[in-house]
């Protein structure tokens, strides 16, 4: 068949585009990716795509590697693959991700062909070009038959939530053109994909060598009535995912040039949007209208997915950087805990329970895979147990992150369900992930935005808000200083609440005890009531051992800057335990309480507390004067020369 060369642009020209750009400008693209090894005849496979026909020319054709997409795509347009979004991070390590991506265009269409080395180690790769892509064509070698690389391949394009499959049994004339054989690969292949989210499976049986039914019609099998693999991708239809999803545009900046213009300026990731249309800021709620869609070209009276523009909103609303604007009828999920499939991707293995940053569309959180549900070996697709993931490896996870995210299901849309993980120390990219669902059991739970504010309530109170955090060993003295400490608060005018330990195990944390899952459960309910008495204006003294850094670092994430204030009171365990006040450290010595903290229970010291109290060489009261000293020059409350505490936040 007759392959007519059109116009297309290369992304290598001076005018750097980032593929998903070319994409979104250029009508009827299909994105596909090929899966298989050169002994399956990929190479052979593209090349009769790409060249056979000589019709196109070689200045069309640009073989992309990662290197030189990454060096066009930088800016607030980083967007080739979905699932390496934002890697500013990548960008100074070592992680190569070796993509080649082809275009070629026909009559009918224009194609970008994500080619990707087919080993094992390259599962990263591979996942990189699925990430966008909209078919996926598997390749396999009908001597051979479906093998453990197709069930990998298959089963990471599915993850990637790529939804079509061509399934293309190459070298065809070495089985004789049997008609038999082919069926049989059919059927095996269909007892490993059919129970997968894909929405079609077209086998094609072919000979790439023989240029036999990938752009032209084979006589010699004539039991196959087509399609050729071209014609199936050129007639394939892909429903628009992202323009046919709702509105989503992440916010990376605020567009503030004079007192007269703001603006939240990003691209619109997913959907459309027009004036007049009814949008959201997904984490607050709060809502308005689209006033006008400014972009460089002037104003706008729609964009769509993959446009770069600064939204003007009709009535004075909050957003920032790494806020989400959405359909006002059609919100993203808002939570803080949620499962994903997480592929590993560096030798340094992912360990439950350790921190990691978490990018996704413009924000960067706190996360902490707090458990692998099951790992999954790709090439059998079984299921198994792990507490850790190495290189290439995927796990499905539960993973909480220190705020809560705007996100959709990946399956939803791909844009706004896919993360990566960053080290904090190294600043590396470590794991890329696609979000399945929200863990929090109330969904479709949407933050109403209230008129009366925290501002407000402590213009009310006449001081900020805050939690002072104390943590230490049992017996280190905690609930003592946090007790001279709220007495002198309230003398003074302040309005205080306290949470202490023991307390609030006898009420709301009844149910829990001391193993190390329950002592986090414990820290993050504190956290979240805590959260909630800085909203109300108050200052809060919350005296827990709080033994975990993570857990601490999360309550201060539920804050605003300045309102977590880390109160470590140090006792060494020695001081503790001569102390003993309740006695629990002789029980625990005997053997009569497990899991006490200092004893047979870990302590995590604070790294860089606001405070550090050392009751070895103080009292009480001494200690208690320095926090109230400490709240005074942060400016929590007035300072000594006022006559009273009004002043304003
Ligand atoms: S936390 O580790 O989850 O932060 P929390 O501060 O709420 O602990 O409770 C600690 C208090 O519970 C201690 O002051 C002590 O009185 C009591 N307690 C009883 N058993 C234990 C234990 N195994 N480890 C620590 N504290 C215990």
């Amino acid at each position: 068949m007759a392959m007519k060369v059109t116009p297309f642009r290369n992304p290598a020209e001076p005018k750097r585009q980032s593929v998903r750009d070319l994409a979104a400008a250029e009508k009827g693209v299909l994105r596909f990716l090929t899966c298989g090894s050169v002994d399956d005849g990929k190479s052979t496979l593209i090349g009769r795509l790409l060249y056979d026909t000589k019709l196109i020319f070689e200045d069309q054709l640009a073989s992309l590697k990662r290197d030189s997409v990454r060096h066009g795509t930088q800016g607030e347009n980083i967007d080739f693959a979905l699932l390496l979004d934002g890697l500013e991070a990548e960008r100074e390590q070592g992680i190569t991700i070796d993509v080649a991506y082809r275009f070629f265009s026909t009559d009918k269409r224009k194609f970008i062909v994500a080619d990707t080395p087919g080993h094992e180690q390259y599962t990263r790769n591979m996942a990189t070009g699925a990430s966008t892509a909209d078919v996926a064509v598997i390749l396999i070698d009908a001597r051979k038959g479906v093998l453990v690389q197709t069930k990998r391949h298959t089963y990471i394009a599915d993850m990637l939530g790529v939804r079509h499959v061509v399934l293309a049994v190459n070298k065809m004339d070495l089985v004789e053109y049997s008609r038999a054989r082919f069926h049989e690969i059919v059927a095996s292949y269909l007892q490993i994909a059919e129970h997968l989210g894909f929405e079609s499976i077209t086998p094609i049986p072919m000979s790439a060598l023989k240029g036999e039914n990938v752009t032209k019609r084979a006589d010699t099998m004539p039991w196959h009535p087509g399609p050729t693999l071209l014609e199936h991708l050129e007639a394939i239809e892909i429903a628009d995912d992202r323009t046919n999803t709702p509105f989503r545009m992440p916010v990376q900046w605020v567009n503030r040039p004079n007192l007269d213009f703001r603006g939240f300026s990003g691209t619109v990731t997913s959907g459309s949007i027009k004036p007049g249309d009814g949008v959201v800021v997904a984490k607050s709620g709060k809502a308005s209208k689209v006033k006008a869609i400014v972009s460089a070209d002037g104003d706008l009276p729609r964009a769509t997915a993959g446009d770069a523009v600064t939204l003007v909103i009709e009535d004075e609303i909050d957003a920032s950087r790494g806020d989400v604007f959405a359909a006002a009828e059609a919100r993203p999920e808002v939570s803080n805990q949620f499962t994903a499939n997480i592929l590993w991707m560096t030798e340094d293995e992912l360990t439950a329970g350790h921190a990691y940053l978490l990018k996704i569309g413009s924000q960067t959180v706190q996360a902490t895979v707090t458990g692998i549900r099951h790992k999954i070996d790709i090439n059998t697709l079984d299921k198994t147990q792990g507490h850790s993931l190495g290189l290439n490896e995927i796990g499905f996870c539960n993973v909480t992150t220190n705020q809560p995210i705007a996100f959709d299901p990946y399956r939803f849309i791909r844009e706004s369900g896919a993360f990566i993980l960053i080290d904090r120390f190294t600043n590396q990219t470590v794991g890329a992930g696609m979000i399945e669902f929200s863990l929090m059991r109330a969904t479709n739970v949407h933050r109403h935005a209230m008129d009366v504010t925290k501002a407000t309530r402590s213009l009310l109170k006449g001081h900020r808000p805050a939690i002072l955090w104390f943590t230490g060993l049992s017996g280190a003295g905690k609930s003592t200083i946090a007790n001279l400490v709220e007495r002198r608060l309230a003398d003074m005018g302040a309005h205080t609440y306290s949470l202490d330990g023991d307390n609030i195990r006898q009420g709301l944390n009844k149910d829990l005890g001391f193993t190390d899952a329950d002592r986090v459960e414990n820290i993050r309910r504190i956290g979240e009531v805590a959260k909630l008495f800085v909203d109300s204006g108050l200052i809060v003294t919350a005296s827990f051992i709080s033994p975990f850094r993570a857990e601490r670092d999360m309550v201060r994430g539920l804050v605003e800057t300045g309102e977590f204030i880390e109160v470590f009171v140090d006792a060494p365990l020695a001081l503790a335990e001569k102390r003993d006040p309740k006695g629990l450290y002789k029980k625990a010595r005997a053997g009569q309480i497990r899991n006490f903290t200092g004893i047979d229970s870990p302590y995590e010291a604070p790294v860089s507390p606001e405070l550090r109290l050392d009751t070895s060489a103080a009292t009480a009261e001494a200690l208690a004067d320095q926090v109230i000293e400490h709240l005074r020059k942060t400016g929590v409350i007035g300072s000594a020369s006022d006559q009273s505490l009004d002043f304003s936040i």
